[in-house]
């Protein structure tokens, strides 16, 4: 039905919200890859996906929640590593679409999924923080070792080679600033 002329410039916003893709089905795209090569990756990227999403906020939580002697250097770094991991969200998030899958996008969905235990709301010591953030950068590693296995026994280089080149090569040298901050040290030295 054609609009009258003065009511043109009126949004139409209330529309009946529609689906357009399930979740967890696949579109069909020219990508030279086997539909099960193509939904194994989709399900081992949601994984990481859920699991980078945990590890960029908790490092939002403890930037905000520091504290201590080495509060300034552990809340500047901790930012750097969050916004890495931010880019690294995007990365595996598209790489699902461009595969013709749906990534994970919403809180709630990455609760579900996440093999990351759950902090508490509360302020935490730097060791439990700095201890929960290694501990959640091995899950995430762990996943991309065995995911690009199979990606590379699927024959699926685009997401082995994200794995690879883009998470773990990010999450090692962020494993090794958080622990050396671990290793015992004293700020003062009492040689008298
Ligand atoms: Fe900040």
């Amino acid at each position: 039905m054609a609009k009258k002329p003065e009511n043109a410039a009126q949004p139409q916003y209330k529309v009946e919200y529609r689906e357009i893709q399930p979740y967890g089905t696949l579109k069909r795209l020219p990508l030279a890859l086997e539909d099960n090569a193509r939904k194994q990756s989709v399900d081992i990227l949601n994984q990481v996906l859920a699991d980078t999403m945990t590890l960029r906020d908790m490092y939002k939580k403890h930037h905000w929640q520091m504290s201590g002697a080495t509060f300034y250097q552990l809340h500047l770094l901790l930012d750097e590593h969050y916004k890495i991991q931010s880019a690294l969200v995007d990365t595996i998030a598209e790489r699902i679409m461009a595969l013709g899958g749906i990534s994970i996008a919403m809180p709630h969905d990455v609760i579900e999924l996440t093999k990351i235990p759950r902090p508490p709301k509360g302020r935490e010591d730097v060791p439990t923080q700095l201890a929960r953030l290694l501990e959640a950068h091995e899950i995430v590693l762990r996943e991309c070792h065995e995911g690009a296995d199979a990606a590379d026994e699927s024959g699926d280089d685009g997401t082995n080679d994200l794995l690879v080149s883009d998470v773990i090569r990010a999450n090692e040298p962020q494993v090794w600033f958080i622990a050396e901050h671990l290793a015992e040290t004293e700020l003062v030295r009492d040689d008298r």
